[in-house]
């Protein structure tokens, strides 16, 4: 068995430029998919597969999220004065309990890889998983969380794990692609990594979904600070060469993967959460359905 995945980094330090205004004053990773903060959901992934403690990598204008993982002993007060105690229990079942959070700043925007060695102290010598906040993997009916997929796998491989999906030929220059190949156990292999390759050189469409589990290992390779596509730091690069030493393996998560970084993604990713809460469903099914067939829209 390898050593066990205790630790989670979740980068939320970016500026968030492509939902201006929405995101002058509140950080992107606050903006809602139904009722719960984007980074609420991921939080809930991250749990749900066994994690412990959570390091948040933010930076200048981020506090409000290191307030919503704190109690709010005003609201936990009225609430309990009102008898709403449906709203406690969910308040509390949300709030992550004392000293399973960290939090760290990325004090300048140098890139994934930067934000991810900005946590390298509080990793220490254990491996972690990376969860990307703008990317959720919504699970389907009963099934496990992306994360939670990755931890059987871990389990069975060790080494380092990366969830990947299928994107358009077209988009492929947006995100980290992968070359897979399949090994005895069943697990696919990763033999080929490229951040972000111009449009028409991708090896394949196989984007990397933004959720990881890494070998510490990877740090001392984040620390040469190498500048990789669109001048930044890449993680993509320090794992490219890590590679050379360890192994890296791909889970394609069994359900849909939503973009939120950008506009359309973020808005079927609140279509798909709605229809796939029991409470709201129903109704909003059908208030979608007459939406879409009714000239309330064009
Ligand atoms: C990052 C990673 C990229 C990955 C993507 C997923 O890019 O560098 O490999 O595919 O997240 O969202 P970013 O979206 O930060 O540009």
């Amino acid at each position: 068995m390898p050593k066990p995945l205790r630790k989670a980094i979740l980068p939320v330090a970016g500026l968030g430029t492509r939902f201006l205004p929405a995101t002058k004053a509140v950080p992107k990773e606050m903006l809602t998919v139904v009722d719960r903060p984007v980074v609420q959901h991921v939080v809930d992934e991250a749990r749900a597969a066994g994690i412990e403690h959570i390091v948040f990598v933010t930076g200048r204008n981020k506090a409000v999220i290191e307030d919503h993982f704190d109690r709010q002993f005003e609201l936990e007060k009225t609430l309990s004065d009102r008898g709403k105690t449906k709203e406690l229990e969910q308040l509390d079942r949300d709030t992550p309990k004392a000293g399973t959070t960290s939090f760290t700043r990325q004090q300048l925007p140098l890139g994934l890889g930067h934000a991810v060695w900005c946590a390298r102290d509080l990793i220490d010598d254990e491996p972690f998983a990376l969860l990307l906040p703008d990317m959720l993997h919504l699970p389907k009916n009963g099934g496990k969380g992306c994360l939670a997929e990755m931890v059987e796998v871990y389990n069975r491989t060790g080494g380092n794990v990366i969830s990947v999906y299928e994107v358009p030929e077209d988009q492929t220059n947006q995100y980290g692609i992968v070359g897979t190949a399949p090994t005895h156990g069943g697990v696919n292999e990763i033999v080929q990594m490229v951040e972000k390759p111009a449009l028409g050189t991708a090896p394949t469409n196989l984007a990397i979904s933004g959720r990881y589990i890494l070998q510490p290992t990877i740090f001392d390779l984040l620390a040469r600070q190498d500048r990789g596509a669109g001048g930044e730091i890449q993680l993509t690069d320090s794992m490219l060469k890590l590679m050379e030493r360890e192994r890296f393996f791909s889970v394609t998560f069994d359900g849909p993967v939503y973009d939120c970084g950008s506009k359309i993604g973020f808005l079927m990713a609140n279509v798909a959460y709605a229809l796939s809460r029991p409470d709201i469903a129903p109704e909003f099914r059908a208030a979608l359905g007459e939406m879409l067939q009714g000239g309330n829209v064009d």
